[in-house]
């Protein structure tokens, strides 16, 4: 194990509520906790990657938030999952292209329904201020080879927030592109931070190894996880967190495969009680 798991047994059975107490000590075997992951926010009841989507997520009693995190032209970090603004927002445009103003006034809401008219592209840092304590922050560095030095401006704005501290289970840091998992892990050392991938020519013993020299997760698309594939990961100390979670039969499938986390748009498939 490399950061964050480690110890998390006994942290998890100071969190438990009475009635997880209650069925820990019914059950004979193992008690496990699968933290749920509101993708892009709470995003099947609003719109991506938005305030409102993030505060429903935390009404929702998520575990953790996830937000893709990109850069505008004059250098400011933003809550944007495309590269463009055209299919969440009334604007046209490369994300890169565009400067925090022209960004901040587009709407981003609307999309999703006229109810959400007004909604604004976040900043990275409103996203850490607003929600820290309240909820995990799972961050995914989208794109960030369009970005060169993104790594450094997440971990400067984690530093000077006290949020890159050993133990805090609460920030993880994750992308695609896995050039940049291994720097952030350089700057970052006590973050825990994740490899995100759809492929199956990642999950080769000898791919799961190399992972395993500088990731704690290893978070796949839900299409290619076996019970053998969660065993392999879980044997080389790395979590593994699936995505895209949006039927009740896809957490349900999740759920059996034993993963310790799921990425749904809708965080009551996965815990119905919340
Ligand atoms: O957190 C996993 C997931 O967000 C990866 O895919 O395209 O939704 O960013 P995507
Ligand atoms: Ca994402």
């Amino acid at each position: 194990m490399k950061k964050s798991l480690a110890g998390a047994g006994i942290a998890l059975s100071l969190m438990l509520s009475p009635f997880q107490q209650a069925f820990a000590s019914e059950s004979v075997g193992e008690l496990r906790k699968i933290d749920n992951v509101a993708h892009r926010g709470a995003s099947g009841y609003a719109p991506e990657n938005t305030i409102a989507a993030f505060d429903k997520a935390v009404d929702m009693k998520a575990d953790y938030i996830e937000i893709d995190v990109q850069r505008s032209k004059d250098g400011k970090l933003v809550i944007i999952h495309d590269t463009t603004v055209d299919r969440t927002t009334n604007g046209t445009g490369a994300v890169k292209d565009l400067t925090l103003e022209q960004l901040r006034s587009l709407d981003a809401g609307s999309f999703k329904g006229p109810e959400f008219t007004g909604e604004k592209i976040p900043t990275f840092e409103e996203v850490l201020d607003r929600y820290r304590g309240k909820a995990g922050i799972l961050i995914e560095l989208k794109a960030p080879e369009k970005y060169p030095g993104i790594e450094e401006e997440v971990a400067h704005l984690l530093k000077v927030r006290n949020l890159d501290k050993p133990r805090n289970n609460k920030i993880i840091i994750q992308s695609f592109n896995f050039d940049s998992v291994k720097k952030t892990n350089q700057l970052l050392p006590n973050v825990p931070v994740g490899v995100l991938t759809s492929s199956r020519t990642h999950t080769t013993d000898q791919a799961l190894k190399e992972f395993a020299t500088y990731a704690d997760y290893f978070n796949p698309s839900y299409g290619i996880v076996t019970k053998e594939l969660v065993d392999k990961v879980h044997g080389l100390g790395m979590g593994i967190s699936s995505w895209t979670v949006r039927t009740p039969e896809a957490a349900q499938f999740l759920i059996d495969m034993k993963v310790d986390a799921i990425i749904t748009d809708y965080p009551d498939y996965v815990d119905p009680r919340k």
